[in-house]
């Protein structure tokens, strides 16, 4: 992955015009939600990607740099690393990609009834001009398990997804303590694609059952990331629209990343209404898998070491239009907060980019205020 690329998105001016008081009001549920703002409304040469909100627009941008090992610049021009509005020039590998699409979702419609069997990914594999004839070197070397493609199936004697739950709530602290922890503050650094790889200050601010706000502070302005309990946002400059508000996949990843702030066996297990078991190794390192799946949306994965029993990975995925795309968090650098044990290390890996968050202390316990968790204002664009 050439994760340089998606320096591209940060020197961006955004110069995107948004109408936020425009926003028509979902109907029915969440009636205070603004509805996400379509692709359509804020992009001006989208033809076949309309009618999905910004950032699942955004992941298939991600599914495109990914399947193809492209930087974003190498389908836009080079103009469009200065601009929003230059990704709406067409080029000959935008054009290509927009038949590709069609014939992606032709294959899909004709042959899977539908289902998105068949991405980008399948035939591209990191390359721009797939493969015809097979490879003898890669089918006669030893092949290497990657933990993320790991088969969940159910091992005979192996602990159960409530025992894997338990000892991890054990090694954080124990049910009891647990059970009286209701807010975390955190402060440290972040670094990542969207800070052009430089460390700046980030805060973190998390209060019981389920609400996280994270603030990374680069010189250019601050970026906001908020789950209020059930909705979720980013704010900042280097996002192609003010506010962005997140849906679908991401969403859901949200309110995972909060439940986990706060993690019980009991608000681990209610955020999915079916759990598997599997095993595997990450960094020579055996550890415990545990997949939960609702209807119609993809799995989870979370990676337990079975030795310290801590969690060390979450895996999920996004859907978009040409197919599911993975995000990864790493955890590590367990420490003791006044006797819960909280990762001071976490990176993010996902197809747009890699960041990394190191908390310097932490607080448990202490008061946060509401505020945190509202809606965050739009970000000053560039
Ligand atoms: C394989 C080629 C390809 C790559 C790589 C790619 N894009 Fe795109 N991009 C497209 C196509 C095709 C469209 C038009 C989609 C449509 O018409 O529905 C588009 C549209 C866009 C738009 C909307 C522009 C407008 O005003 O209409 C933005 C913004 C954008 N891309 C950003 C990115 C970013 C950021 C990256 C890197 C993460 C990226 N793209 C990588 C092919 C690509
Ligand atoms: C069924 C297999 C298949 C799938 C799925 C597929 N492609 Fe392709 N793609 C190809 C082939 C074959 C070529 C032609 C390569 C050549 O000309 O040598 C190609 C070429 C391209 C090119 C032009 C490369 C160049 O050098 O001009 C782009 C861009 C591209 N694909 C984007 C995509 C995108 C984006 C998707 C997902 C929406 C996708 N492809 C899905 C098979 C596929």
């Amino acid at each position: 992955m050439k994760l340089t690329s998606r320096r591209m998105i940060v020197g961006t001016v955004g110069t995107v015009a948004v109408c936020l008081l425009a926003v028509a009001f979902a109907s029915g549920q969440a009636a205070q939600q603004p509805r996400p703002q379509m692709a359509e409304e804020v992009f001006k040469n989208v033809q076949i990607l309309k009618g999905i909100p910004v950032d699942e627009f955004m992941d298939t941008m991600g599914m495109f740099a990914a399947a193809l090992s492209l930087n974003c610049i190498d389908c836009h021009t080079p103009e469009s690393s200065g601009s929003w509005e230059k990704f709406g020039d067409d080029t000959p590998l935008k054009r290509t990609a927009r038949r590709m699409m069609l014939m992606v979702s032709t294959i899909n419609r004709d042959n899977f009834a539908g289902v998105r069997n068949v991405s980008c990914y399948t035939c591209h594999r990191g390359d721009l001009r797939p493969k015809i004839v097979p490879n003898l070197a890669l089918q006669y070397s030893v092949p290497v398990e990657d933990a993320n493609e790991v088969e969940i199936v159910p091992i005979s004697g192996g602990p159960s997804v409530d025992q894997i739950l338990d000892k991890y709530v054990q090694a954080l602290g124990g049910t009891q303590r647990l059970a009286n922890f209701t807010s975390f503050t955190g402060k440290g650094t972040y670094i990542g694609f969207d800070t052009e790889q430089t460390k700046v200050p980030v805060e973190v601010f998390a209060k019981a059952p389920a609400q996280r706000t994270t603030i990374v502070r680069p010189r250019i302005g601050d970026s906001v990331r908020v789950y209020d309990g059930r909705a979720a946002w980013v704010a900042g400059s280097d996002k192609p629209v003010p506010l962005l508000s997140l849906t679908g996949g991401n969403l859901d990843g949200a309110k995972i990343d909060a439940a986990l702030s706060f993690p019980t066996q009991a608000r681990i297990k209610q955020l999915f209404a079916q759990w598997r078991v599997g095993a595997t190794s990450i960094d020579d390192r055996e550890v415990r898998v545990i997949q939960g799946t609702n209807p119609r949306q993809p799995p989870v994965n979370f990676y337990f070491d079975e030795n310290t029993g801590l969690l060390v990975r979450t895996l999920r995925f996004v859907d978009t239009p040409v197919g599911r795309v993975p995000t990864q968090t790493d955890y590590s650098d367990y420490r003791d907060v006044s006797g819960i044990k909280i990762p001071f290390k976490w990176t993010a890996t996902w197809t747009d980019g890699q960041a990394t968050t190191e908390l310097s202390e932490a607080q448990v316990n202490v008061p946060v205020d509401a505020a945190r968790f509202a809606r965050p204002a739009p970000a000053r664009p560039r």
